[in-house]
């Protein structure tokens, strides 16, 4: 139903489908539902998405399926940080913990970011619209991992001094390409909110195509990082994967415009 897709498709962010934003900023995605919702919201302020009051609550197969769904991604979310005071507390952070944390940090800031990046095309693919409502979760647990990382090199790497970490991004390639992807996910994590996507409209879309960038920069950053060891395998692998990430979607904009 490539019609039917078209209006659901990218109820969210890294879409490049231009009606996506009035659909995200719905509770809800299907078209009919926002609608309603929006008579909701009219006649009912300040109980945004509930039913009218007075009419009894039922969850729906769909809905349980949502909840199931959002503790799955809030398990996976925590997990790493559940791991690391699980091995903290065995002694198992290796026998340098600075360095084994801020390289675990990043390979979760990573692999969250990825996850974030698949939800669109899992969603058109599978056409199950309710997964879009978990991706900006996954993007937030991508900046959280992202931020204890940089905290952590800032810290443990850095000493906690601002003129070498100053230094340091200028010394390092590597680091300085992880800057720049930092730079380009901060806006998109202060912008996450239902607020943001509102008054920004239609550029709260354009803004957060930041995330290719932010993706193809992080990716660089794991890759120069490696050079120095001579070990590709991981980076090449996490390429790959946003490789075929990003080139579903250019087939499928190509395909929109072509029409
Ligand atoms: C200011 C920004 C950043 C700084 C200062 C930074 C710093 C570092 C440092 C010091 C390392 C370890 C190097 C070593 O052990 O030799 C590292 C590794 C890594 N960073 Fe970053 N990083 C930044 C941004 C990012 C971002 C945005 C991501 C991904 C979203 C990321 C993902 C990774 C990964 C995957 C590794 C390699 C982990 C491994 O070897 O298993 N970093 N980073």
């Amino acid at each position: 139903m490539p019609h039917a897709s078209r209006h659901n498709s990218s109820t969210a962010t890294p879409s490049l489908w231009p009606d996506s934003t009035r659909a995200w900023t719905c509770a809800v995605i299907s078209r009919n539902s926002c609608v309603v919702e929006s008579r909701d919201r009219k006649s009912d302020s300040g109980r945004q998405g509930q039913p009218p009051i007075g009419v009894p609550q039922r969850r729906s197969k769909s809905g349980y399926a949502h909840y199931a769904l959002s503790l799955c991604v809030h398990l996976f979310g925590l997990f790493p940080l559940a791991r690391w005071l699980v091995l903290g507390y065995l002694g198992g952070l290796t026998a340098n913990p600075q360095e084994f944390l801020i390289r675990s940090s990043g390979t979760w800031a990573l692999a969250l970011l990825w996850a974030t990046l698949a939800v669109t095309p899992i969603r058109r693919l599978s056409g199950w619209a309710g997964l879009v409502r978990h991706r900006r979760k996954l993007g937030l647990y991508a900046f959280f991992y992202t931020v204890l990382h940089v905290i952590a090199w800032a810290l443990w790497d850095r000493g906690g001094v601002p003129a070498s970490m100053w230094a340091d991004l200028w010394l390092r390639d590597f680091i300085g390409i992880g800057a720049l992807a930092v730079l380009c996910l901060v806006p998109l994590a202060v912008t996450s909110t239902h607020g943001w996507m509102r008054r920004l409209g239609r550029w709260w879309t354009y803004l957060h195509w930041l995330v290719y960038p932010a993706a193809i920069l992080s990716v660089w950053h794991f890759d120069w990082m490696r050079a120095g060891k001579n070990d590709f395998f991981e980076p090449h692998l996490y390429a790959w994967a946003l490789a075929v990430l990003l080139g579903v979607r250019i087939v499928w904009w190509a395909r929109q415009h072509h029409r």
